[in-house]
């Protein structure tokens, strides 16, 4: 019971702040292997016309949403999140409502949407399932829902770093933020809540040449292996995984540091 509240406590402070979220967006941008643009693999699934009545559901700082009333989207855009920094920064934006809200419970009628998008974020609810019924209860007969979620063990290298140097601190690795669906189990339960859905995976890997943006990027992930935002160790981990990252790339002159990562957008129709 202790871990488990922990971690849910642990997912309102990480996203209480936008910044994390910011640096990892960022060096996915920045520091992928092959083009990296999941966004733009979500439009392509929900083929937008313009006017549709949109849920981001986990919307994050909502630049989503923001680049859909920039293009002209003239249908209803709604930002739902359990963060009130994130809904806030929906708020803002015109033509947008932000909606403090949990996925599995959303102050929505029935077939209220026409199209809804989970973009990473299905992994922290406990009850994935239960999102999915939502979704599928706030959708209407013929509109789509996509959902994107990480393939399992994503960046193991640097997350077996993290959790070790974490470990040396007797942090329990039971506090990481949940994860409770990923590329290989979201399908089924797809399939399950909608009868079927289209899959498109994408592979790639994160390549760093130099030890700065690796360093960076790793300690926009502690609160995923546990290290909570106040957790009085925090610098000092951040200290000894620098003097090992920095000692890597001294003893690798010339060589990059590759950590594969992927992603599945998993789109579905809901049945008339
Ligand atoms: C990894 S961020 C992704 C943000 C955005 N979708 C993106 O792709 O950039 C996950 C977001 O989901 C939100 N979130 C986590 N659990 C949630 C839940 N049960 N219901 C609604 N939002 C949730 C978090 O507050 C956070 O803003």
């Amino acid at each position: 019971m202790k871990s488990s509240t922990g971690a849910l406590s642990h997912l309102d402070a990480e996203y209480s702040d936008p910044t994390a979220l910011q640096v990892r967006i960022d060096t996915h941008r920045r520091f992928s292997e092959k083009a990296d643009d999941p966004q733009a693999d979500v439009l392509a699934a929900i083929n937008l016309t313009g006017t549709e009545y949109l849920a981001d559901i986990g919307c994050g700082d909502a630049r989503f949403l923001a680049s859909l009333a920039a293009a002209g989207h003239q249908g209803p855009l709604v930002g739902v999140d359990t963060s009130a920094t994130m809904v806030a920064a929906a708020d803002v934006i015109p033509g947008v409502r932000g909606i403090l809200a949990d996925a599995t419970r959303m102050p929505f009628d029935d077939n209220t949407f026409d199209v809804l998008t989970a973009r990473h974020m299905l992994y922290h609810v406990p009850e994935p399932a239960a999102a999915l019924a939502e979704f599928r209860r706030t959708t209407k007969p013929g509109g789509i829902v996509s959902v994107v979620v990480n393939r399992p063990k994503s960046c193991p290298r640097l997350r077996e770093l993290i959790t070790a140097h974490a470990a040396t601190y007797g942090i329990d690795p039971a506090d990481a933020l949940p994860y409770t669906v990923n590329a290989e189990t979201l399908p089924p339960l797809m399939n399950e809540a909608f009868g079927t859905a289209t899959l498109l995976r994408r592979d790639n890997a994160l390549v760093f040449d130099s030890p700065e943006p690796l360093i960076h990027f790793a300690a926009s992930l502690f609160t995923f292996d546990g290290i909570a935002p106040d957790n009085p160790h925090r610098a000092a981990i951040l200290t000894d995984l620098t003097a090992d990252i920095e000692d890597w790339f001294t003893y690798h002159p010339g060589q990059a540091w590759r950590d594969p990562k992927g992603y599945l957008v998993a789109t579905a129709t809901i049945p008339d």
